[in-house]
């Protein structure tokens, strides 16, 4: 009997490979090349393909034509629907990602018990009993939903469920790390059977008009198992975030066929399950002290959303050698843009110290608006002068030291005003102008060498803040 052939599959990128080796071509990646058996029969010719050379098989449709919109199904959990774009698709496939325990189980079931109300919803957990659902459903206070439940790992056992004229209109896998296709012989989890086991379940929910929910684990890397090509299968990608010990979870479009992609949903794990917590910045703030140095308060933008967040920097002085740079919630590389802008053009000698960065709450700043509440944080740790309370800081920071009006800056001044906060130190910006009166005094920065002034420690007392007009 011949052998089957096999080849060497990197568990990160999906590059194949002959022989096996340590590190993968490919994406660089260590120790991901897992041998896995090459699919039995190769592909058909295209060229050879019945259908070739007869006309009229692809049928062309103007552009300017109209589709009636997708009709949405509504979750009812509002921070949820937001993030999907306004709803669940039918048809449409959505990969969950996250850490192991974040949470992803837990907000699926919570979700599709919402559903099971005005639609057929099944959850197939290839990772839990039934058992285990039903107690978790009972701690989220949902036990006496419609939703079906299964415990199932073959993919054509579920296809046999779910490929019928009664199809569910909104099926949850969980996790697809757990499917198996029984044509291929790798393990469950490899890059093969990720692939055929989501390319078969996605097939079906096309077919059959299912919102199909796909849970995907994350590695230590922080992708997704499996191939990057599942992000490529799929319509949507969420992923939930959250640091371990804090209680809030952050959930983010990173691409969404059917909506915008900077949305984020905010949440709360509770003894209950997850929480919405529809005013986020009054919870980032909540744990926040006023009147220690090494803290600005940021107006941020996430979607369509403001969120004030705190950040908090330390400067402290460091062993000779090569300082430590330590940065939580933020980009690394944009922390060490901010150091030589203020090092370079505003002259202030902070390189030698080790710094540390963190965005209190767990969560992840994307914006470069951030770069002025950053070089804030950092100022004030280094001369010991608090930011003041009631101030807010946002704007871009240039090469050249030069501060950069950011988007939408009424929507974050809006939001600082609603929390109390009564000053902002921000760009200048020529659309503030026009703004209906927010209650906010502005102290507006055009370089970076302006903002040295406001902390510098005179006779140990703080120095206040001179609001400017515009
Ligand atoms: P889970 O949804 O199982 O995570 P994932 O599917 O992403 O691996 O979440 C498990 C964690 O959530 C676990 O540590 C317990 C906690 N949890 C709560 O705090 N409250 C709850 O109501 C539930 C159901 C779980
Ligand atoms: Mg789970």
């Amino acid at each position: 009997m011949s052998k089957r052939a096999s080849h060497f599959v990197c568990q990160n990128c999906g590059a194949a490979f002959q022989k096996w080796g340590g590190r993968c071509e490919a994406c660089q990646g260590w120790n991901s090349l897992v041998e896995e058996a090459m699919p039995s029969a190769p592909p058909q010719s295209l060229g050879k393909n019945k259908s070739a050379g007869k006309t009229g098989a692809l049928q062309f449709v103007h552009l300017s034509g109209s589709e009636p919109p997708a009709p949405r199904r509504l979750t009812g959990i509002a921070e949820l629907d937001r993030v999907a774009g306004g709803g669940f698709v039918p048809g449409a496939v959505i990969l969950i990602g996250g850490d192991p325990g974040i949470g992803k189980s837990t907000l699926l079931l919570q979700t599709v018990c919402r559903l099971a109300a005005q639609d057929r919803c099944v959850y197939i957990s290839g990772e839990e009993g039934v058992d285990q659902i039903r107690m978790r459903a009972q701690r989220l206070g949902t036990a006496q939903a419609a939703c079906d439940l299964a415990n199932a790992a073959a993919v054509r056992d579920i296809i046999g469920a779910l490929d019928q004229p009664q199809a569910p209109a909104i099926a949850v896998i969980d996790s697809i790390q757990t499917m198996y296709v029984d044509v291929i012989d790798s393990a469950p989890g490899t890059v093969a059977q990720v692939r055929a086991s989501a390319q078969e379940l996605i097939r079906v929910a096309k077919k059959r008009n299912i919102t199909l929910l796909l849970v995907g684990h994350v590695t230590k890397e922080g992708t997704l198992a499996g191939p990057r090509v599942l992000e490529h299968m799929v319509d949507t990608v969420l992923y939930l975030e959250g640091e371990r010990g804090h209680h809030f979870r952050i959930l983010r479009a990173v691409k969404n066929r059917f909506g915008p992609t900077d949305e984020i949903g905010v949440f709360e794990m509770t003894a209950r399950g997850l929480i919405e917590v529809p005013n986020p910045s009054a919870l980032f703030l909540a744990d926040r002290r006023e009147d220690v140095s090494g803290a600005a308060v940021f107006a941020g933008l996430e979607g369509t959303r403001p969120v004030l967040m705190e950040i908090q920097a330390l400067a402290a002085p460091a062993p000779p050698g090569t300082p430590r740079r330590a940065v939580v919630g933020w980009d690394s590389a944009r922390l060490a843009m901010v150091l030589a802008v203020l090092e370079a053009r505003a002259g202030v000698k902070i390189g030698l110290n080790d710094i540390y960065l963190n965005v209190a709450g767990g969560l992840k700043i994307t914006e470069p608006a951030a770069d002025l509440a950053v070089a804030a944080a950092l100022l004030s740790s280094l001369s010991g002068v608090p930011v003041p309370p009631e101030c807010v800081v946002f704007g871009e920071i240039g090469l050249a030291g030069e501060i950069r009006p950011v988007s939408q800056p009424e929507l974050r001044l809006k939001e600082a005003a609603k929390l109390g906060f009564t000053r902002a130190i921000l760009p200048h910006d020529p659309r503030l102008r026009t703004m209906p009166e927010s209650g906010i005094k502005p102290v507006i920065i055009h370089n970076l060498a302006e903002l040295i002034p406001l902390f510098q420690a005179e006779e140990s007392a703080p120095r206040p803040i001179a609001a400017r007009n515009y």
